[in-house]
């Protein structure tokens, strides 16, 4: 039988894995930052259409404008006075008539625009040396002769702009989605900080050791966190409501055991007395009358015997009442040597037939321990040995120290515990089938090993049973003083 031990368990950190928060933040990162690229993305192609346009529109009035220059063939060059880039080129049947174009642009670049088809559209192309143009091409008939105009703006004009555009608009994203996620934690660990402190307080109630005392529940969600307004103080509000109704039940349940236990201490009491007359009166028959028919005789052997066991029945049953009513043991730096010393002589002189065996320590060992239960402890798992066993049997008392703990065992070379009842061996009434009950005597009641299981438990130790044939060890410990 061992302590029940409380679960070490713990809230998980607010960010940790997996987390509610933890989905939340990142959630609402992902969202701020799909959403701000998206309308980066949609305004940076709004601005390059309107760039786009606005070149497009330039290279039109370009070239609508009449000819400034009509140069020779083949063309001379000559820069645009205004520094814009700006390419014209008017040529009518293989003739140049040259306008202006900027330095750099070679005579492929030349042969490259004039291939061009004269389309509405205005195209965006390469040229070697100068770069990305944007070209439109027209042909007009002057004087009945076809004229090609070929005009080309630099492309920069919209390429310049849109770079510092969509790197503006990248940073702007990039802080962004760091605001969000600063913000949305902020926001996250605020909200969730009361469902946090509710886990903490039902984490807190699980560790309560509940299956014992009055069942009082001290622990409740505080008010600022029962707030039905919202939907954490709603479950925070049902929380506390079940730790009510959890008390109210367990309170119920310690007053109905309590009724029993008294119910059994006071029937326990009460019978005492009779008992003890009828004893009285039966030793006092045997005594007045010298010679007894044997039927009579016998009556009263039974009468002795039967009133013998009740009465050790109802002590035993008063004393587990007491022991589960108030556990009112007085623990006292106890000299544990003496005690099985004394217990195992007792032994000695109740049976002669077995071989009691002692294994002490040098040196004595001291418990914190009720003196006078304690030897009722080893009485009653000697008296096992003595009863439970056949003449002959050896049965050794050991004391010995392990860790903080004092340990006594009994251990014996008998028959041992039967199988099916060592697993409930200290519960109140469990002995081993009746045949064996009367091999043992009559005595068995059922309580000396539920009467050693209460007083080790509430010396706050252990009690354990090892058990096969031909070897069978009770074990208990207490703490050490
Ligand atoms: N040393 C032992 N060897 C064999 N069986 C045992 C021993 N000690 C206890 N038992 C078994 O455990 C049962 C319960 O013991 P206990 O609670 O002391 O009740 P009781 O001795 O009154 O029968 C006994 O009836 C017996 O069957
Ligand atoms: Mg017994």
């Amino acid at each position: 039988m061992t302590l029940p031990v409380a679960p070490a368990s713990t809230v998980p950190a607010p960010m940790g894995r997996g987390t509610l928060s933890r989905q939340l933040v990142v959630r609402t990162t992902a969202l701020v930052a799909l959403v701000t690229i998206a309308l980066s993305l949609f305004t940076a192609l709004a601005i390059f259409q309107i760039l786009q346009n606005q070149l497009d529109d330039r290279l039109q009035s370009a070239a609508s404008r009449p000819d400034r220059f009509v140069g020779s063939n083949p063309p001379t060059g000559g820069s645009d006075p205004a520094g814009s880039g700006l390419i014209r080129i008017d040529a009518a049947g293989g003739q140049f008539l040259v306008s202006s174009q900027p330095e750099g642009l070679t005579a492929a670049g030349t042969a490259m625009l004039l291939s061009l088809d004269a389309s509405r559209a205005p195209v965006t192309m390469r040229l070697p040396e100068v770069g990305l143009y944007r070209v439109l091409v027209q042909e007009r008939e002057v004087r009945e002769v076809i004229v090609t105009t070929v005009v080309a703006l630099p492309y920069r004009e919209v390429t310049t702009p849109m770079t510092s555009l969509l790197m503006m608009a990248g940073l702007l994203t990039l802080v962004a989605i760091v605001l969000s996620f600063v913000g949305a934690r902020r926001v996250v660990e605020r909200s969730l900080r009361p469902l946090t402190r509710l886990a903490t307080t039902a984490h807190q109630v699980s560790n309560l050791p509940l299956d014992s005392g009055e069942g009082h529940v001290p622990i409740r969600v505080a008010p600022a966190d029962a707030d039905p307004a919202s939907e954490v103080g709603q479950v925070g509000l049902a929380f506390n409501h079940m730790l009510d109704n959890v008390e109210h039940a367990l309170a119920a349940r310690h007053r109905s055991e309590t009724k029993v236990r008294r119910f059994v201490a006071d029937a326990s009491h009460e019978l005492r007395n009779p008992l003890a007359s009828i004893r009285g009166y039966a030793e006092l028959t045997r005594r007045g009358s010298e010679e007894l028919p044997n039927d009579a005789a016998h009556a009263l052997g039974r009468i002795e015997a039967e009133s013998e066991r009740m009465s050790a029945l109802v002590q035993d049953l008063l004393l587990l009442a007491r022991l589960d009513s108030e556990p009112t043991l007085d623990l006292q730096p106890t000299d544990l040597t003496a005690i099985v010393l004394n217990a195992v002589s007792d032994a000695r002189a109740a049976s002669a037939d077995h071989t009691w065996a002692l294994d002490l320590p040098e040196d004595v060992v001291m418990a914190r321990a009720d003196a006078n239960r304690l030897h009722q402890v080893v009485a009653n798992l000697l008296a096992n040995a003595r009863t439970h066993t056949p003449p002959g049997t050896r049965v050794e008392t050991a004391l010995s120290r392990v860790g903080d703990w004092a340990a006594i065992s009994v251990t014996d070379d008998g028959p041992g515990v039967p199988a099916e009842i060592q697993d409930t061996v200290f519960e109140r009434f469990t002995r081993a089938d009746a045949s064996r009950v009367r091999q043992a005597g009559g005595s068995s009641t059922g309580l000396g090993l539920a009467i050693v299981a209460a007083v080790v438990n509430a010396h706050g130790g252990e009690v354990a049973l090892d058990s096969r044939p031909g070897y069978t060890r009770f074990t208990i410990r207490v703490p050490l003083a």
